[in-house]
């Protein structure tokens, strides 16, 4: 809505409503009003109270106030619409007698917008009458405009703030995850070390004593496998021992690769965000990886003219060991990899393109959610959450573009510093 201009006015949709205990001036300023407009629907009222059924039930733009009047006089009449809260929404006019300077002095601490002067003087009325009616009238909507801004503005205020709130609780909460990873992340390393210590001891023990046992009870060689523990032979047991043991020791280390996962993220070095060029930074993720994935995997960088980015060397590497090792995991006997670096627009990019296995188009739309995988007991399904956090924190963005049985091509863009 914009600020209404003179214009605008064409008294289209506008209602009047004339209140007077006299006949005769409710005549007079009915024609008066229709000779600013046929288009301006007129009521008449001959007392407050009458007025007051009439605002109550009709949406009334002007009033003409009469304030001397039998039963409810102008003033109770305004102190009944205000107690309604149907004052703010009409414009007063009181119409008095000239000599009556305390009522129209009262009438204006009331509120009234303007007021004309009995006798009516009718040649003056039309002359002036459709210009104060305008006024007031541009007046009115003006105010209604800024109430409504009024209202948009505290709610999107209200808005803003509950947005603020939010994140703020979003950085109180990665602190907490920070520091209950940092506390589950120290017993948990050595209930690992113990479980990786007991296993070894555990199984050299029992190998130890059953050659010992067998040793020794050259005559009763059946002892051993005679003895049961809840329907289990000695064999049994152990080998279930070691399924426990190995399921825990799987289920340990999944947690303690999760941890890694959020630590790296959660810890916002920003004292460790420096200035490197993106090839640089590649060669040597390949040397971190190269290793653990070429038995199976040929990979290729081909190196595009690239700027500086401005991060954090361990999140970027996060970045494409997420990435590479995908890779690697959807390439099933041999395959290639491809690492192309490159600028667009002002943007560096890097693609890893492989012919893995790809994704169907339920996988392709699920990727980046948290803990999703078609890896089962292998992947966490982390991954790319992360990734796609790392990226987004360093203004850049990343895309996946992967075809079932043809590969996968994934692409990350990072603005150019
Ligand atoms: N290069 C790729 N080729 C085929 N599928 C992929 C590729 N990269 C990701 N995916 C699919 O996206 C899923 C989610 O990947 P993400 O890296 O987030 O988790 P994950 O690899 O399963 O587990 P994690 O990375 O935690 O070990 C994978 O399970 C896989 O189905
Ligand atoms: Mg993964």
């Amino acid at each position: 809505m914009d600020i209404f201009k003179n214009d605008i006015i064409s008294f289209e949709n506008n209602s009047f409503l004339i209140v007077d205990d006299e006949a005769v001036n409710r005549e007079l300023m009915k024609s008066i009003i229709s000779n600013i407009s046929k288009k301006i629907k007129i009521h008449e009222a001959k007392d407050g109270e009458e007025a007051y059924n009439i605002i109550k039930n009709n949406k009334i733009d002007v009033v003409f106030l009469d304030i001397i009047m039998p039963n409810i006089d102008g003033f109770r009449l305004i102190e009944l619409l205000k107690k309604d809260n149907l004052f703010d929404d009409i414009i007063v006019i009181v119409v008095s007698a000239l000599e009556d300077l305390l009522n129209l002095k009262k009438a204006f601490q009331m509120g009234v917008h303007d007021y004309l002067t009995k006798p009516i003087e009718i040649d003056i009325l039309k002359a002036i009458l459709p210009i104060k009616i305008k006024n007031l009238l541009i007046y009115k909507k003006n105010i209604e405009y800024l109430k409504s801004l009024n209202l948009k503005i505290e709610a999107e205020l209200k808005s803003k703030l509950a947005e603020l709130f939010h994140s703020d609780r979003l950085a109180s909460m990665g602190v907490m995850t920070t520091s209950i990873l940092h506390e589950i992340n120290t017993p948990l390393t050595y209930l690992k070390g113990n479980i990786d210590l007991f296993s070894n001891y555990f199984f050299n023990f029992m190998e130890k004593f059953k050659d010992y046992f067998l040793k020794n009870c050259k005559n009763n060689e059946n002892i051993l496998n005679d003895f049961e523990f809840n329907g289990f032979k000695i064999d049994e047991i152990i080998n279930k021992f070691e399924e426990m043991i190995k399921s825990s020791q799987i289920g340990i280390s999944r947690i303690i690769e999760t941890i890694n996962n959020f630590r790296l993220f959660a810890k916002k070095d920003e004292e460790h965000v420096s200035y490197f060029n993106v090839n640089d930074l590649i060669e040597n993720v390949i040397k971190i990886v190269g290793k653990t994935i070429e038995n199976k995997v040929n990979l290729i960088l081909e190196k595009g003219e690239v700027k500086n980015i401005k991060i954090n060397k361990s999140h970027f590497e996060q970045i494409m060991i997420n990435i590479l090792l995908n890779s690697y995991q959807a390439i099933e006997t041999k395959g290639k990899v491809i690492i192309k670096t490159f600028m667009e627009d002002d943007f560096n990019a890097i693609e890893v393109i492989d012919n893995g296995k790809g994704m169907d188009e339920d996988t392709k739309k699920r990727v980046f959610e948290p803990f999703f995988s078609t890896k089962g007991e292998e992947g966490t399904g982390l991954g790319l959450y992360i990734t796609s956090l790392l990226v987004k924190n360093y203004s850049g963005v990343i895309y996946i573009d992967s075809e079932i049985n043809k590969g996968t091509k994934i692409k990350i863009k990072f603005p150019i510093v």
